[in-house]
C-alpha cells in the first residue's frame, strides 16, 4: 500500500526540522511541495533547502495551489464555503499528483509548514481524497514546531500565566472583539493588524513577523505605545520579504 507521511517542518527555521521528521523525509520516494505563487517563492526554497541537506535523492513533485476566493470578508458561512470548495479543488489536485507519481509500494510526503495540526488545511484535505475514494494510501503525521512555540521562544516567555487559559484564535474574530474572560491570546492569520482596534490601554503585545527567517522582526511592549511601530515594521518586512507571515500574544495586564 502505498504511504504518505503528513511532516510538519517548523514555522521557517530549517533547524525547527525534528528527527522524525527528517527520517521520514528519507524514507520518502517523492516529496510533493505546494507552490503558493512567485511572491512566496521562498517558501518554497525553505522547502527545497531542507530536502537538498536531509533528503537529496527524494525526487520533488511541484503541485501549484488553486486558486482561492478570498472575496468573503464578513460572513462566516460565505468565508466557510469558500475556504471548503478550495480544499476539494485541492483534494481533486493532490490525489492526481499522488496517483500519477507514486506506484502502489511508494512513499511520499507533504511538507506542512509549523505543524498540521494548526491552521493548515492539509489533513482535511487528505479526509477528501480518501473519501472520494479516487486513491488509495496510508498515511502519517509528523508534528512540527508551531509559529506559536517559535514566536514565544523569541519572546522568551511562556505562553500561559499561573492558572490562566491561553486562547488561540485568527485576526478575524478579533476583529469582532476578545471573548469575556479571555485576558491572554494568541491571534494568528491576522492580515489587517486587527490589534489596532483592541479597545483599552491595559494589554502587552508580542509580535513576530517571518519568525525564525533571515528577515525576522520581533516587537513587544504595551500595545498602545507599540502599536504604530509594529504596522510600520510589518509593511516594511512585507516589501523586503515579499510575504509576511505574523503571530502575537495579546495579554491583559493582572492586577
Ligand atoms: C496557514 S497558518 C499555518 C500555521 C502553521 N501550521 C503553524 O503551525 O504555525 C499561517 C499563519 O501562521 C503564522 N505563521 C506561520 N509562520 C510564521 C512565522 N515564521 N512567523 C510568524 N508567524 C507565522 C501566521 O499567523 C500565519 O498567518
Amino acid at each position: 500500500m502505498r504511504t504518505l507521511y503528513v511532516i510538519g517542518i517548523g514555522a521557517g527555521d530549517p533547524e525547527h526540522l525534528t528527527l522524525q521528521a527528517i527520517k521520514a523525509m528519507r524514507r520518502s520516494d517523492v516529496v510533493f511541495i505546494v507552490d503558493k505563487g512567485a511572491g512566496k517563492a521562498e517558501l518554497v526554497d525553505v522547502r527545497r533547502g531542507m530536502l537538498a541537506e536531509h533528503a537529496p535523492d527524494c525526487r520533488i513533485v511541484e503541485i501549484p495551489d488553486p486558486p482561492r476566493d478570498r472575496t468573503a470578508t464578513g460572513v462566516q458561512a460565505a468565508y466557510e464555503g469558500q475556504v471548503t470548495d478550495w480544499h476539494h479543488r485541492r483534494a481533486a489536485l493532490f490525489a492526481d499528483a499522488v496517483r500519477r507519481e507514486l506506484d502502489y509500494e511508494s512513499v511520499g510526503a507533504f511538507l506542512v509548514w509549523g505543524d498540521p495540526a494548526l491552521y493548515d488545511s492539509t489533513l482535511r484535505v487528505i479526509d477528501l481524497m480518501l473519501a472520494a475514494k479516487s486513491v488509495e494510501f496510508e498515511y502519517e503525521v509528523i508534528p512540527g514546531i508551531t509559529s506559536i512555540q517559535a514566536l514565544a521562544a523569541k519572546h522568551r516567555i511562556p505562553l500561559n500565566r499561573i492558572g490562566e487559559s491561553i486562547h488561540v484564535t485568527t485576526g478575524r474574530h478579533l476583529a469582532e472583539g476578545l471573548p469575556p474572560g479571555v485576558d491572554n491570546a494568541v491571534i494568528m492569520l491576522d492580515g489587517a493588524c486587527a490589534f489596532s482596534d483592541v479597545p483599552g490601554d491595559d494589554f502587552d503585545i508580542y509580535w513576530g513577523g517571518n519568525v525564525g527567517t533571515r528577515n525576522e522582526v520581533l516587537v513587544a511592549g504595551s500595545l498602545r505605545s507599540v502599536e504604530h511601530e509594529i504596522e510600520a515594521r510589518r509593511s516594511e518586512l512585507k516589501d523586503r520579504a515579499g510575504w509576511v507571515m505574523d503571530t502575537y500574544i495579546l495579554r491583559r495586564h493582572r492586577p
